[in-house]
């Protein structure tokens, strides 16, 4: 297929990019490069342009023909999307709609979205499936829902076939391929251990009071990889099922971050300077997912839960290639 990665140069989207190629997929990226870096394009096409310029959109559209398109452009970073949440949903909603009505003007009907677990907010138990409530606690949750509930009309209205995939914790690196996790400021709790445990710096530790077994807050972190193979799959399951999906991507599994930092120091041999700060606001205790749907609907089978193996593979980037 002829696939369209918006949001391409990103950390998942070169992921992506990758996994389509190796399943012999044909690949156009389109991506501004805000916050996506120009190396991360390695397989197909660049077209650096925006989502929110309607007129370069419909021309990317004219000029070539997609079979589907898969979109990971978005303004992600929490704690920003609750000081200019204008910004998020203009970018992540709006953005979204135009690359929508594009498709739609240019008859293109399949999407899959890069969602997050950031769609349900306080979890209400201790393993998340897809049925469960979507209560978002910030802006970059709500904009990621707006979009799921705009596919959901959009497949009413027009007949859009489309997967949306709730991304928990995106973790490791393709790093044998020259690509990995770079963000600019960097949030992730991943990149931040093994940036300090590069530079001798301390490391801040965000709240030690939270009710799980030694107090820090538990993510389920899923290979980048695996996150990336989730996407071809959801277009192999799109062309046998019509209709509008979601799928959470996670490992099942939850670590806390004191179990991450553990674990980085034993891959790396190098002991991490904590420095303890005040909880942040906005983070859910856990957040673990179900991934039975995923496994069982569109075949996933995600092969590198090994949180070593998963930091290792980040640290390997962070070392020898990081751009
Ligand atoms: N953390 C630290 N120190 C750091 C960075 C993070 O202690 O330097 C902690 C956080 O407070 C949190 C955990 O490590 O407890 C994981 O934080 P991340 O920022 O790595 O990931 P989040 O779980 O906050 O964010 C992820 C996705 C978001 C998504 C969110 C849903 O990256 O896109 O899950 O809650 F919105």
């Amino acid at each position: 297929m002829n696939i369209l990665v918006c949001g391409g140069a990103g950390y998942v989207g070169a992921h992506v990019a990758r996994e389509l190629h190796l399943r012999h997929h044909k690949v156009t990226v389109l991506d501004n490069l805000s916050t996506g870096h120009r190396e991360a394009v390695r397989w197909g096409q660049l077209i650096q342009a925006d989502i929110l310029d309607t007129n370069a959109l419909d021309s990317v559209f004219r000029e070539n023909t997609f079979d589907a398109v898969i979109h990971l452009c978005a303004r992600s970073i929490v704690s920003d999307s609750t000081t200019d949440p204008y910004g998020y949903y203009l970018n992540n909603v709006q953005g979204t709609l135009n690359v929508l009505r594009s498709m739609r003007a240019n008859g293109v009907g399949k999407f899959v979205f890069s969602s997050s677990a950031a769609v349900y907010g306080q979890p209400i138990s201790d393993v998340i499936h897809e049925d469960h409530p979507k209560n978002p606690l910030s802006p970059y949750g709500s904009s990621k829902w707006m979009v799921e509930q705009m596919l959901a009309d959009a497949w009413s209205a027009y007949g859009l076939s489309s997967a949306s995939l709730r991304y928990f914790n995106a973790a490791g690196a393709a790093h044998q391929d020259g690509i990995g996790e770079s963000h600019d400021p960097e949030t992730h709790l991943i990149p931040n251990v093994l940036r300090s445990l590069l530079a001798g710096t301390p490391l801040n530790v965000f709240g030690n009071g939270y009710p799980t077994p030694d107090g820090t807050c538990v993510r389920d972190y899923v290979h980048v990889e695996d996150l990336a193979s989730a996407h071809v799959l959801a277009l192999n399951y799109l062309d046998q099922n019509q209709g509008t999906h979601a799928f959470n991507l996670g490992s099942g599994t939850g670590f806390s971050v004191m179990d991450v930092i553990r674990t980085a120091e034993r891959v790396t041999g190098r002991q991490a300077r904590i420095s303890p700060r005040e909880p942040r606001a906005g983070d859910p205790a856990r957040l673990v997912a179900s991934n039975l749907l995923a496994r069982t609907r569109l075949g996933w089978n995600p092969s590198q839960q090994d949180l070593d193996e998963i930091v290792l593979s980040a640290w390997r980037w962070h070392q020898d290639t990081a751009y």
